[in-house]
């Protein structure tokens, strides 16, 4: 199933060869056996040379000598070929016994053909093959040219693989290889998006390919590939007719901390499956693969991504799929960019497992793009050993038996980004099934005081330190990072570097040794209290990357200390743009877009992955603005995931911030996605307000600003108490959406207060009415059109105003009346030169 040949493009070969130079360069396995069983003499395949069975006699121990060869010259049109025309007959159980130099992960490649030598007719034969304690075949027969591909993590200084053939039948190898696979390439990463999953340790496992494939490319042979891999075309597995191959090699890039040349050639990266559903009326599509696999297995499936297609970052937004589950949404590969595009990554999903023998793969574009354009690049899918510590399905468990296997059962369970590899992970969630290292959700100190910081902002992940370590994915919680590396980064703690303190301890400015500007926020010594927080944190900003949440670079956890390292946020926080500080005031605009910015960041908690995750203190203060003036959504410590179907979060303490706190959940314990919102809702008034939430200087019934606005709110008199700086600057429309958008989350009930998602909507309708006429000349206005796709007027309902297209920054709101939001590039607009 590894082979299959199609004739290679011009481009594609010209480049091989560069691949190839850096191959040869590049792949020095410590351990490597290559042997061509049965034969005599040496065979060379590609760069490589199996040598001759006698050479390799040491290794077996076996009751009878049988060599058999064939005299068959054209088996297959595969260079393999060469291996085929000689076996080893084994006739008792049999074993190599490999001296392992390097502990790790090895690859083992088996090659069978089978052919009639003498009174052998191999065709016949069936037996079981194992590893160490892993069963890797077992009652196997087989009819055709085949390899069959595993990998071990050998530990021992030793691996021996055993043959037994079953009953009185007889055992048969054509070749073997035996090759130390660098460290790295398969790691601990994997995640869960339920809690309930079970997502074993990676690590141990034996794991055998069962499919590698090279999106909408050729067929990647052993030569040009860096490992020696063999990568197979799509062709056969593509469900969806009219998605296209698309080649763009020069693009590729392998930037330090994504995805190296290990993890797939250029090759393989610089082809991908294109689904460009502009061509499709629907305008939202899938693209499918269908594989076959045995059931009762969990696999780990890997997904190649380079976007190669678009022509600037953040163009391209996905949506994976396993089955009918999603993997990731709104996936940005720019995420993995290092602000470079075409940069290689991956993304590592373990299945649960599978109940049937297809596994379907499906990218689809999400309503963040741009361009509904949906790629793939390249594809594995690796058998994950069972609990009987088998890889064959003659060895099946009973799926249904274990533990939380009914809510297993076709949930598609986690992801990680680029393994060796930098990223926390876009989409998944694996952190929170690890239950063995799992804390309990709870928390009991207050409020952190926000990272408040300046600075770049550049991630840059994987770096190297000045002493010789390196960030590893070594912990499930993301990248931990040598103390003294954060002490040489915060200048070892200097006082002077301080930009935030609070309850959990002091916030640094920092510079890695690569030049990253961080913020390094260290804890006070540990207590229980902060090490819940510490560990939240973690857990929730190595599972949600978005534009719209602050990055985690790594933490510390050595020495008692609990440090995290986040991205640096130059801006500091939306409170000391609005008061309290010398900073210039924004303008009307600027503070829209930062509300946008936020609530895309929380709307992305509430509804991004299965399960709600609920920040639980949203202030001015725990927004982040970046040098553009981005907003991020800050500090996860309080986060909870949302309600159980089944259950509702009574908490035994009400936590959050004074004058943010949702009074509902204040009165009955009970926490939900609206309290996010009635807090969100107590920002927007901060922010059109320009004043703290809580002012005890102030008279009695100016104190509470949430009050005090929404009394104005209700005279309908907003404009009376708005930020002086802003007072004739805000069109009214933009002022009057804003003002029922605050109110609204000011609901006293949460049933009653509107989703993230329609806020998002409110807010993006209220700027552009403040864009559409500053913006001048409404000739114009009622002009524009973006995107190919014909806009659709979604009627508002206000009676004096005139329809005009406008940009609508489509988002993932398309839970809003049934309208799919994504498609909707209309809005009402009043127009005043009518
Ligand atoms: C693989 O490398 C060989 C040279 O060893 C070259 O002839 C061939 O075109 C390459 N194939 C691909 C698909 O890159
Ligand atoms: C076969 O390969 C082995 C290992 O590379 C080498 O030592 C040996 O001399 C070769 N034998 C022949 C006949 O080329
Ligand atoms: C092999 O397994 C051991 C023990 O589980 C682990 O410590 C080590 O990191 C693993 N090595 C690789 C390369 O996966
Ligand atoms: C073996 O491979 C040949 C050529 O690829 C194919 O025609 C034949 O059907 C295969 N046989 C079996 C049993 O799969
Ligand atoms: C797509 O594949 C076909 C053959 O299957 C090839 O002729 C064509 O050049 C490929 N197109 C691209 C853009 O790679
Ligand atoms: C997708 O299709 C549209 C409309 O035909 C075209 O303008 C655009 O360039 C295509 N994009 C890609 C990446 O093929
Ligand atoms: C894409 O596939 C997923 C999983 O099967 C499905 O839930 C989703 O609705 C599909 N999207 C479209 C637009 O067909
Ligand atoms: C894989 O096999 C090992 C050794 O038998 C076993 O300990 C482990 O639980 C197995 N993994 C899974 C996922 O069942
Ligand atoms: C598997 O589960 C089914 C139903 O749960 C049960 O009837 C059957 O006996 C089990 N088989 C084994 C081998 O445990």
């Amino acid at each position: 199933m590894m082979m299959g040949h199609r004739k290679p493009e011009l481009l594609i070969w010209v480049l091989s060869i560069l691949c190839l130079a850096c191959f040869s360069a590049g792949f020095n396995p410590v351990d490597n056996y290559l042997i061509d069983c049965g034969s005599s003499t040496n065979t060379s395949v590609g760069n490589r040379v199996f040598i001759a069975d006698n050479l390799a006699s040491n290794l077996l121990s076996t009751p009878q000598d049988v060599l058999a060869s064939t005299t068959l010259k054209s088996i297959t049109s595969s260079k393999d070929s060469l291996l085929y025309q000689t076996a080893r007959v084994f006739t008792g159980s049999s074993k190599y016994t490999f001296s392992i130099r390097q502990s790790g992960r090895h690859w083992i490649r088996l090659y069978f053909y089978p052919f009639v030598y003498n009174s052998y007719d191999m065709s016949a034969a069936k037996f079981g093959v194992s590893a160490q304690n892993y069963v890797l075949l077992s009652d196997f027969s087989v009819k055709n040219a085949s390899v069959k591909e595993f990998s071990l993590n050998v530990t021992s200084n030793s691996l021996v693989i055993t043959f037994t053939p079953s009953g009185n039948s007889m055992a048969f190898l054509n070749a073997i290889e035996v090759v130390s696979v660098p460290d790295g390439l398969i790691t601990d990463d994997a995640n869960s998006v339920t809690p309930s999953a079970n997502i074993p340790d990676l690590l141990p496992l034996a794991l055998e390919t069962v499919w590698r494939v090279n999106m909408g490319g050729p067929t990647v042979t052993v030569d040009n590939d860096t490992l020696w891999r063999t990568w197979i075309p799509d062709k056969n597995f593509l469900l969806t007719e009219f998605a296209a191959n698309y080649s763009n090699l020069p693009a590729v890039k392998y930037v330090k901390g994504a995805a190296t040349e290990d993890a797939a050639p250029k090759t393989v990266y610089g082809t991908a499956r294109v689904l460009n559903s502009s061509f499709d009326p629907s305008g939202n599509s899938n693209v499918t693969w269908e594989f076959n696999v045995d059931p009762g297995f969990q696999y780990l499936v890997r997904f190649h991504f380079c976007d190669i297609v678009s022509n600037a970052l953040n163009q391209l937004y996905l949506n994976v799929y396993i089955d009918s589950w999603i993997v990731a949404r709104d996936l940005d590969p720019s995420t993995y960019s290092f602000n470079t595009l075409g940069t290689a990554f991956y993304m590592d999903v373990v299945t649960v497992s599978t109940v049937s023998n297809k596994l379907r793969v499906s990218v689809g574009p999400s309503t963040l793009a741009v361009y509904p354009i949906a790629i793939l690049n390249g594809l594995e899918i690796m058998k994950m050993n069972n609990s009987l510590g088998s890889l064959s399905s003659a060895d099946t468990v009973n799926i249904s038996s274990g533990s939380s296997s009914k809510k297993n059962v076709g949930v598609i369970v986690g992801g990680s980004i680029g393994a060796f590899v930098a990223v926390m992970l876009a989409g998944t969630l694996c952190l929170l099934c690890r239950k063995r290292r799992r804390l309990a959700l709870q928390r009991h100190s207050k409020t952190w005081i926000p990272l408040s910081t300046n600075g770049g902002n550049s991630l840059s992940m994987g770096s190297k330190y000045s002493n010789g370590t390196t960030i590893s994915a070594i912990s499930n919680f993301g990248y931990r990072i040598p103390f003294a590396a954060v002490q040489e980064a915060s200048n070892n703690f200097d006082e002077s570097w301080v930009i935030g303190i609070g309850g959990f301890g002091k916030v640094y400015k920092g510079v890695l040794s690569d030049g990253t500007k961080v913020a390094v926020k260290r804890g006070n010594p540990r207590s229980q209290q902060g090490l819940a927080e510490f560990q939240t944190e973690i857990e929730m900003l190595s599972q949600f990357r978005h534009r719209h949440l602050v990055s985690l670079i790594g933490y510390c956890d050595e020495k008692n200390e609990m440090i995290l390292v986040y991205e640096y946020m130059e801006n500091g926080t939306l409170k000391s743009h609005l008061y309290g500080s010398s900073l210039p005031s924004m303008s009307w605009k600027q503070r829209l877009e930062i509300c946008i910015g936020s609530a895309r960041g929380l709307h992305y908690l509430h509804t991004g992955y299965a399960k709600a995750v609920i920040h639980r203190d949203v202030k001015s203060a725990n927004i982040l603005l970046d040098e553009n003036l981005m907003a991020k959504v800050a500090d996860f410590g309080l986060s909870k995931t949302g309600p159980e179907i089944d259950q509702t979060h009574v908490s035994t303490a009400v936590k959050g911030s004074f004058g943010y706190l949702d009074p509902e959940y204040f009165r009955r314990q009970q926490l939900t996605e609206k309290s996010d919102v009635y807090s969100f809702g107590v920002v927007l008034f901060e922010v059109l307000c320009a004043r703290p939430v809580i002012d005890p200087t102030l008279p009695r019934e100016m104190v509470n600003l949430a009050e005090w606005a929404m009394k104005w709110q209700k005279r309908g008199q907003l404009d009376q108490i708005i930020d002086s700086t802003l007072v004739g600057k805000i069109r009214p429309d933009s002022l009057r959406k804003f003002g029922e958008t605050a109110e609204k989350c000011l609901a006293d009930y949460g049933v009653d207060r509107p989703s993230m998602g329609d806020v998002l909507w409110n807010l993006e309708y209220a700027l552009q009415i403040e864009e559409a006429v500053i913006d001048g000349d409404p000739e114009e206005n009622s002009t524009i059109m973006i995107g190919e796709l014909s806009p659709q007027v979604n009627n508002l309902g206000d009676s004096n105003t005139s329809v005009t297209t406008l940009p609508f920054e489509a988002s993932s709101v398309n839970d809003l009346s049934g309208v799919s939001m994504s498609r909707v590039f209309s809005q009402l607009v009043k127009s005043e030169g009518r």
